[in-house]
């Protein structure tokens, strides 16, 4: 069986090109077109109403572009508007939640860590997962002005290592030995992360798994292109420089209205 439409990936902003990079690592001969909505990120501030409406008209877009499965490269919006999505349209959706489990099943202190927005731990989805693991103390932190900082390409601002310190010390303090990366944009500060953290707390984010489940998905119900290694499509409705440095300058990035 062969599928030759492309992979559609959205997120609200430059954060979900590390999961696309773990889907293309994957599956190389899949055309995949992603989508960041930056003009509107944070969403992590948003309520779940206007999530759904961006997730909605960010689904809309890769729809007309023909995509036969879409990843929502975006805890928040997985979250916040998964369920809206997969009961609105056929197509199948893949969502990113924050890897809870298995950080609670291999913590050794049975106290974890997550840094995610704030829209991502008020969620329902986010709560009915937490209250699984009854028997780990989950830290929760919002990290608050973290994506904005990664948006505006600041990664390795002064601003942005102290805003991590002061996230990351209390978690150090109350003795984690995992931290969870609840956020696709996250993954990018995984340097900074582990100057600040001690050598024994692991750092887990969820896009292998996400990679993993894209291929399961194509495997069961779609199938696999046909063509030979394609080239990605990236699209974006603010300035294309952050996203191209993002991905170091590999990539064509094309700015439109959406
Ligand atoms: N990258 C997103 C996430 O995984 C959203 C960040 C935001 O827009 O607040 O949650």
């Amino acid at each position: 069986m062969h599928n030759d439409q492309p992979i559609g990936i959205f997120d609200s902003g430059i954060g979900g090109t590390s999961i696309w990079k773990e889907i293309h690592h994957l599956l190389p001969n899949e055309k995949t077109i992603y989508l960041a909505d930056s003009k509107n990120a944070p969403y992590g501030q948003k309520s779940k109403e206007e999530i759904i409406a961006l997730s909605i008209k960010n689904t809309e877009f890769l729809l007309k572009m023909n995509c036969k499965l879409i990843v929502v490269a975006c805890n928040t919006a997985t979250t916040n508007a998964i369920e809206e999505l997969r009961d609105k349209y056929d197509v199948p959706f893949i969502g990113i939640e924050p890897a809870i489990k298995p950080a609670a099943s291999n913590s050794k202190t049975q106290i974890i860590g997550i840094l995610a927005t704030q829209g991502t731990l008020n969620s329902a989805l986010f709560n009915k997962t937490t209250e699984k693991y009854q028997n780990t103390k989950i830290i929760e932190q919002v990290g608050h002005g973290l994506v904005q900082l990664i948006e505006n390409g600041d990664i390795n601002s002064p601003e942005m290592i102290k805003l991590l310190h002061s996230y990351l010390t209390p978690m150090i303090e109350a003795n984690i030995d995992y931290l969870v990366l609840g956020c696709s944009h996250y993954p990018y500060l995984i340097p900074q992360i582990k100057k600040i953290l001690p050598p024994h707390i692991q750092i887990i984010d969820s896009g292998e798994a996400v990679a993993k489940q894209t291929q399961n998905i194509l495997r069961e119900k779609i199938g696999f292109s046909s063509s030979k290694k394609s080239k990605p499509i990236f699209y974006t409705n603010t300035d294309s420089k952050v996203l191209s440095e993002i991905l170091e300058n590999k990539y064509d990035v094309e700015k439109i209205e959406f």
